[in-house]
């Protein structure tokens, strides 16, 4: 595993790198397999990314109709709900870009339980990259976010999900941090077979957090109780994009 921490002055600065990884590795992976899976994060902090990747600066520097879509982790609410991912993207990101409608993987939060929901989402990963021919289930690039507890995803602390070693997708009770609905989320096993995955956190009140994290790095633990420390690609490259607030020193850009 390839780590690369950065430093840097605002959430404006996180998107910005963040989109100009996402144009390098797109732009290879179109070239190379005509195709850019790319998995998107919830929260607040993408909301920068996804405005830039809109904007007439990078809207043109992805062809965007070669992206597939999907969703790391989804609330178990209607895709209109404003507690939804898939809505932050479709108003931050996809309303503003010509991408193609059969390759958005929505979480199905029309069944009957985000039990269903996780075995359905499951199937379409799995569907999705027999039909590419890859027999490896390995995103491009994956986009996390990080909570003041130490989230990632829906893999809340000392929660069953976190420690999920098989499957792919599973259902997520509610963490401490709001809101408190049911989760469908990608599990570690998934998250580490990816290329490439991007952290992007900011803010004083995940310093803590951050952290525990480069501790658990750093020593190499691989069962921390911090779940964002698991993420640890197994072939794939991560970043942690920060800002200096959360890393309570200088930005290093
Ligand atoms: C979610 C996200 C979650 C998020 C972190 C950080 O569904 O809420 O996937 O994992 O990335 O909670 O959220 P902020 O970016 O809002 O701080």
């Amino acid at each position: 595993m390839r780590t690369n921490t950065t430093v840097l002055p605002s959430v404006d600065e996180i998107a910005r790198r963040t989109a100009d990884l996402m144009v390098e590795r797109a732009t290879k992976a179109i070239a190379q397999r005509g195709v850019f899976t790319l998995v998107l994060s919830g929260g607040s902090t993408p909301k920068k990314l996804y405005e830039l990747l809109a904007s007439d600066e990078y809207r043109p520097q992805i062809n965007w109709r070669a992206v597939h879509f999907f969703m790391g982790d989804e609330r178990f609410v209607p895709h209109d709900d404003e507690r939804s991912n898939q809505r932050l993207a479709d108003e931050y990101l996809l309303r503003y870009i010509p991408y193609d409608m059969n390759k958005v993987h929505k979480v199905p939060v029309s069944l009957d339980s985000a039990s269903a929901a996780a075995i359905a989402y499951e199937h379409d990963i799995r569907s999705f990259f027999v039909s590419t021919g890859n027999t490896e289930l390995s995103f491009d690039m994956i986009l996390l976010g990080l909570g003041s507890d130490g989230h990632t995803a829906s893999l809340f602390p000392n929660k069953p999900a976190a420690e999920e070693a098989e499957r792919l997708v599973v259902a997520s009770e509610p963490g401490v941090l709001p809101p408190p609905v049911n989760r469908i989320t990608f599990t570690f096993p998934l998250i580490n077979s990816a290329k490439s995955i991007v952290f992007m956190a900011a803010g004083a009140d995940k310093a803590e957090a951050f952290r525990a994290v480069q501790n658990d790095l750093d020593k190499q633990i691989d069962k921390a109780a911090v779940p964002a420390s698991r993420v640890q690609p197994i072939k794939g490259e991560l970043y942690w994009l920060v800002d200096s607030t959360l890393a309570n020193v200088e930005s290093v850009k």
